[in-house]
């Protein structure tokens, strides 16, 4: 039997599978209601409308779209997406532009270009599982910023504390991955003060900024912040910010389309990066947005999405007001855009075993240790609340309230001391 262990690369090795991509596999079942996934509601798709699109590539250019394409990606769909980011203030050109097949593929190209074994990301913590398995597996580190108790982004203290010691250490950073916007897993919208201090904080070090906005444009309530992109761009215009965009959010995921934002010189070492990876990004699907894109109608489509998803997150808040008990210990972010919140549980709860029982109960939630690359907080879950139905909402809360008032019971008539620290 061949021993494939001794075979793989020291970089396959390093690769982890996703926590939260094996938990979905366990909760196929329909009686069990999932808060787990990070899926958009399926009834915002635009069927119709993307049908009409396709018949529109197939009737006036089908021979270019079956062709292969340029790495850079589609023209017509670069000029589509500049148009996009005009609209929220920003200045493209196509050489800023670079197709991608969703954020994820930008994810994985990044630590490509930027990291040799060892190198660090500045990240917070917690972070989104897909950028620590792609840092991981070129065998990359990741150097963890807590978020202040004002949820508007990095704590700055830590920030400085914990670099200054790692530079003392001797390790190498190289980029700060961040999700201002409505974070996955927190769902924290990071305050336009802070995206410009950690702005100042990376030209101060030299650092790229790697910015992963897959949930942008998903603002139910409240204004728009600048993006960091945009700050640089307003601001020294250093061209150090690297901006990821998808259509998974704001249209449907399954067209794994997904566009990168960046300086021109970044962009051609993407290309290079991406080239060796898929050659180009699929011509049909390019080709495809486009045409959806120039009817002009993914902007009502947005407005109806950020309205559903207003109201599903109100009803969300609503409903753990409702069932949960009131405790200083047991919090949840209100985010005010996005697909998930972030609950965070009396210390002594361990949401890794008590997804277990919640699992029996037909509910499910991603537990939070998933999102620490390190030292996980095992006290916390997200939830998603843009797929359930109103009516799942409600019914899913109270079994998750049950499970959790449960385990809050079980450790209060255990023996004192026995597993909370003393003075809590
Ligand atoms: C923060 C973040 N970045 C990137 C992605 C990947 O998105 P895509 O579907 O564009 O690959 C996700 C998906 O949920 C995400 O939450």
């Amino acid at each position: 039997m061949i021993n494939l262990e001794s075979l793989y690369s020291a970089n396959a090795r390093n690769m982890k599978k996703s926590v939260i991509r094996e938990l979905l596999k366990l909760i196929q079942q329909p009686e069990i209601i999932s808060f787990a996934g990070g899926l958009p509601a399926p009834d915002t798709f635009p069927v119709e409308d993307l049908r009409k699109a396709a018949d529109v590539v197939f009737t006036k250019h089908a021979t270019k779209a079956l062709q292969y394409g340029t790495t850079e990606g589609d023209d017509d769909l670069k000029a589509e997406l500049i148009k996009f980011e005009e609209r929220q203030g920003l200045k493209l050109g196509k050489d800023n532009v670079l197709i991608t097949s969703a954020s994820q593929q930008a994810l994985d190209m990044i630590p490509k270009i930027f990291l040799d074994p060892g190198d660090y990301v500045i990240a917070g913590r917690p972070t989104y599982v897909g950028a620590i398995q792609a840092i991981q597996s070129y065998q990359g580190r990741m150097l963890g910023i807590p978020f202040s108790p004002e949820n508007d982004g990095f704590d700055m203290v830590e920030l400085e504390k914990r670099h200054e010691r790692a530079v003392r250490d001797g390790k190498r950073m190289k980029y700060i991955y961040v999700i201002p916007d409505f974070q996955n897993p927190s769902g924290i919208c990071w305050s336009v003060e802070k995206r410009q201090a950690l702005l100042r904080f990376a030209y101060r070090h030299d650092y790229i900024i790697v910015e992963d906005s897959p949930y942008r444009e998903i603002r139910f309530i409240g204004e728009n912040v600048p993006s960091i992109y945009q700050l640089d761009q307003q601001g020294e215009n250093r061209g150090i910010v690297i901006n990821l965009k998808t259509f998974s959010k704001i249209l449907a995921p399954g067209v794994r389309i997904g566009w990168i934002i960046a300086s021109p010189v970044l962009i051609g070492k993407l290309v290079t990066a991406k080239q060796a990876m898929d050659l180009c990004t699929n011509v049909f699907a390019q080709k495809w947005l486009a045409e959806y894109l120039k009817t002009g109608k993914i902007y009502e489509l947005i407005g109806k999405t950020c309205d559903l998803y207003r109201s599903k997150r109100n009803h969300m808040v609503e409903m753990l007001e409702k069932y949960l008990p009131k405790r200083w210990d047991l919090t949840w972010t209100k985010p005010e855009g996005g697909l998930f919140l972030w609950i965070a549980l009396p210390h002594y709860i361990d949401t890794d075993q008590m997804i277990h029982k919640a699992i029996a109960r037909n509910v499910a939630y991603v537990v939070g240790s998933a999102f620490y690359f390190d030292e996980p907080e095992k006290n916390a879950m997200r939830i998603n609340f843009s797929f359930a139905s109103v009516e799942q909402i409600e019914e899913g809360v109270k079994r998750l309230a049950a499970v959790i008032v449960k385990e809050i019971e079980l450790h209060e008539s255990g023996p004192r001391g026995q597993t909370s620290p003393e003075g809590l």
